[in-house]
């Protein structure tokens, strides 16, 4: 396993759609290596979730985990979750606004609204298609990881960058 390097805001790969993976190559020790590679990354940087163009892979993977985050504390527990060709099918309407920050954009935080909930279907890293229903934290970070595979990142969905502020600021005038 390898910890990649992380891309940031600036880099074109954070900004294009990514391919969709074909079922047949899931198998593939490429695609398996780099999973395992996404994981180790996302968790050598305190991430709750990464997907594959922050890796400089213009791929439709992503994976999730959290696990007494530093970097969101108080947060549920989510097990790790590796979503292929992930697809949101519903969402639920009334938003949720809530603070967000990403390994891409380093030392920022913003409020972003997101849908509650959502239904999703997308593959395992064995290939097989599944469908999850998620709710809250778990929900929004679904949805950031399907926008980073769709080019956007979450500064595109704040309605309001004047919520925007640096970690340490963050910190010492929001987070409660
Ligand atoms: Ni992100």
């Amino acid at each position: 396993m390898a910890i990649l390097k992380v891309s940031r805001l600036g880099h074109p790969v954070l900004r294009k759609p990514a391919e969709a993976v074909p079922r047949e190559s899931i198998a593939s020790p490429t695609i398996q290596r780099l999973i395992d590679d996404m994981i180790e990354t996302m968790r050598e940087y305190d991430g709750v979730g990464i997907a594959a163009p922050q890796v400089h892979v213009s791929k439709q993977i992503a994976v999730i985990e959290v696990q007494d985050n530093r970097r969101y504390p108080g947060e549920n527990s989510i097990p790790l979750t590796v979503l292929i060709n992930p697809k949101i099918l519903a969402a639920s309407k009334q938003p949720l606004e809530d603070w967000e920050g990403c390994l891409s954009v380093e030392e920022l935080r913003g409020r972003v609204p997101r849908a509650e909930s959502v239904e999703l279907e997308a593959y395992t890293r064995k290939g097989e298609k599944i469908r999850l229903h998620a709710h809250r934290f778990f929900a929004r970070v679904i949805q950031h990881e399907c926008d980073h595979l769709a080019g956007k990142v979450f500064l595109d969905r704040m309605p309001d960058l004047k919520t925007l502020a640096h970690l340490k600021e963050f910190v010492r005038y929001w987070q409660d």
